[in-house]
């Protein structure tokens, strides 16, 4: 890549993205009633536009469902949108987590590019939710909290955290999505399920990473942080799945459109924790005890 340009002064950022020129549409707002209205809008677009997968939003096939399974969808979007909407918190609590342990710059770009990631995926989940509701949402306000342990270090802490929320929950997702994107066909569905999973692999490699960059230069005491939460992040995401879900069946069609049973849902998470996240946990010497045993068949089965 040549040098960035300098005109008038200011670093031509779009130069230094060595994109081409954006794609017809490409700088469009994807839910433009969620935007401020500010003359914000340009640099929003430059920003979202760095990891743009094109979603073929005119092929939707909404309109061949029936108004129950439609309403199905939109209640599931809209749950998917609040949770990205606060994942965005999420990752800006963890920021935080990882510049009180001095980690290095590209643990931290990749946990704040997260942050955008989030934003660009509740966006996307907000418009689904107009295909299959008709309506125009904002995602609710929220915070997340991360653990806080005073007595730890902060490298105990920040590594604990990120095995919460990278290595549990965003590897659940990307496992969670790879199966639903399998059997959905819908044209926009499957490309923002894409969309969303191609980001998701990378939170997860932010979680891998620093996991083991922490183990390596902290004691026993990273170990132990780090033993100690699995048991706690495990179960924050089997609750998610054991929640109450939207009314409505999940019909053949709706399956078609990306979304999955509950009971499926088990069956992913309960081999996710046993094949990957205990698997990958005990490879890097954190013992796991018998935790996996709670997510056994037993569990998987309980739908
Ligand atoms: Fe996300
Ligand atoms: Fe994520």
């Amino acid at each position: 890549m040549s040098d960035p340009e300098i005109t008038d002064g200011f670093v031509d950022t779009e130069a230094a993205d060595a994109l081409g020129p954006p794609l017809p549409g490409e700088l469009d707002a994807v839910s433009p009633w969620w935007m401020s209205g500010m003359p914000l809008d340009h640099e929003h677009h430059r920003l979202m536009r760095r990891r743009q997968v094109p979603i073929p939003w005119e092929k939707t096939t909404a309109g061949q469902l029936t108004t129950a399974e439609r309403g199905r969808l939109a209640e599931t979007w809209r749950r998917r949108a609040a949770a990205e909407y606060l994942a965005v918190s999420t990752f800006a609590v963890l920021a935080i987590d990882l510049v009180s342990a001095a980690a290095p710059a590209d643990v931290l770009s990749h946990c704040v590019r997260s942050q955008l990631d989030e934003i660009r995926h509740a966006e996307l989940a907000i418009r689904m939710v107009e295909i299959y509701g008709g309506k125009r949402i904002s995602p609710p306000p929220g915070m997340s909290r991360l653990p806080e342990d005073k007595t730890q270090t902060k490298l105990a802490q920040a590594v604990a955290n990120t095995l919460l929320v990278s290595c549990v929950s965003e590897t659940y997702a990307t496992t969670v999505l790879t199966a639903t994107r399998d059997l959905t066909t819908d044209p926009v569905a499957h490309a923002v399920l894409t969309s969303i999973y191609s980001d998701e692999v990378m939170h997860a490699r932010l979680g891998w990473s620093y996991l083991r960059y922490g183990l390596e230069r902290g004691g026993d005491d990273v170990r132990a942080a780090a033993a100690a939460m699995v048991p706690r992040a495990l179960r924050g995401v089997a609750n998610v799945i054991e929640r109450e879900r939207p009314i409505g069946e999940v019909t053949d069609a709706v399956r078609a459109h990306g979304l999955m049973t509950p009971g499926e849902e088990r069956k992913i998470y309960s081999e996710c924790v046993r094949e990957v996240l205990i698997a990958g946990f005990e490879a890097l010497g954190i013992p796991c005890g018998n935790v996996a045993d709670e997510y056994g068949e037993e569990w998987a089965n309980a739908a």
